[in-house]
């Protein structure tokens, strides 16, 4: 249980709300599992038609939270019990109905992917974007380097992935990763209102256009999403991660050049 992930179904729409600004809504272990556990019974429950997932207008998530991560790095094992945050990717990638991402400042790491499964994502002119995974010497997750390339296209990919810089909403709109920017104050309102629309279309032809856009991705993006979690996990427990995390700890600059 966690209090950090604020879940609400009211009208046919889930909204799950970051709820850890101290924290600049880092995502724990527990709240990865939360999330999943919400997204799971939404899918299986025709009472829910639509999910939202948001922040606060000044921050919408710092990404996974890395003492948890550091301490904890999730077991990557085949067989092994699904890590929270691959439960998490698992549902994210398989929600059957619309989901709707309301962002509004930082989105990091996951804060960022996690928008490439999204249907629509609406984005507060403060949003900023970021995957930062090379500086933190590890690797694209939760389908980004297939997703990333096939949204963007690939040289734009490439820019963002290698070399991990913060980029804007107005350049996230340009990119296409975004269906509309607007001041952060009414990105969550907005959001809702698109869902409440959604809400009252028929639920089944929703189901159904968002199966059929997604069809042709399926089996690459399960084989991606694999490849990138045993590649990450490997890569978690190596020299760079842990220098490019002490280095965000203590605010200094990481030293790369025995990595
Ligand atoms: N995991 C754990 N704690 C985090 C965190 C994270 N990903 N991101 C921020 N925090 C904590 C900070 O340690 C700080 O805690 P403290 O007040 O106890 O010292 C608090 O949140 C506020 O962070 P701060 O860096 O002071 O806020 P900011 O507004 O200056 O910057 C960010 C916001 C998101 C740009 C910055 O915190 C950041 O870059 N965080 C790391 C993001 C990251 O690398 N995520 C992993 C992606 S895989």
């Amino acid at each position: 249980m966690t209090d950090a992930i604020l879940s609400n179904r009211e009208g046919g729409i889930l909204t799950l709300t970051f709820h850890r600004l101290d924290k600049k809504n880092a995502i724990t272990r527990a709240m990865y599992t939360a999330m999943a556990e919400a997204l799971e019974a939404a899918a299986a429950d025709d009472t829910v038609r639509v999910a939202v997932i948001q922040g606060d207008p000044t921050c919408f998530t710092a990404g996974n939270d890395l003492m948890d991560f550091l301490s904890n790095p999730p077991d990557m094992t085949p067989g092994a019990e699904p890590a929270p945050v691959v439960r998490f990717l698992d549902i994210l990638r398989d929600f059957p109905k619309p989901l709707i991402a309301a962002v509004a400042g930082p989105a990091v790491g996951i804060g960022t992917t996690l928008l490439l499964h999204c249907d629509l994502v609406y984005a507060g002119d403060n949003a900023g974007f970021s995957l930062p995974f090379v500086n933190l010497g590890l690797c694209p997750e939760a389908g980004s380097s297939l997703l990333l390339p096939q949204i963007v296209g690939y040289q734009r990919a490439a820019e963002k992935l290698l070399f991990g810089e913060p980029f804007s909403a107005e350049d996230a709109l340009d990119m296409g990763l975004v269906n509309r920017v607007l001041p952060p104050t009414e990105v969550n309102a907005y959001a809702q209102a698109q869902a409440a629309k959604l809400a009252a279309k028929p639920a089944t032809s929703l189901r159904v256009t968002k199966a059929l856009m997604r069809q042709s991705n399926t089996e690459a993006l399960h084989a991606v999403m694999l490849a990138e979690l045993q590649q990450f996990g490997n890569l978690l427990r190596g020299p760079a991660t842990k220098e490019a995390i002490s280095a965000v700890m203590e605010k200094r600059k990481p030293d790369f050049s025995k990595c």
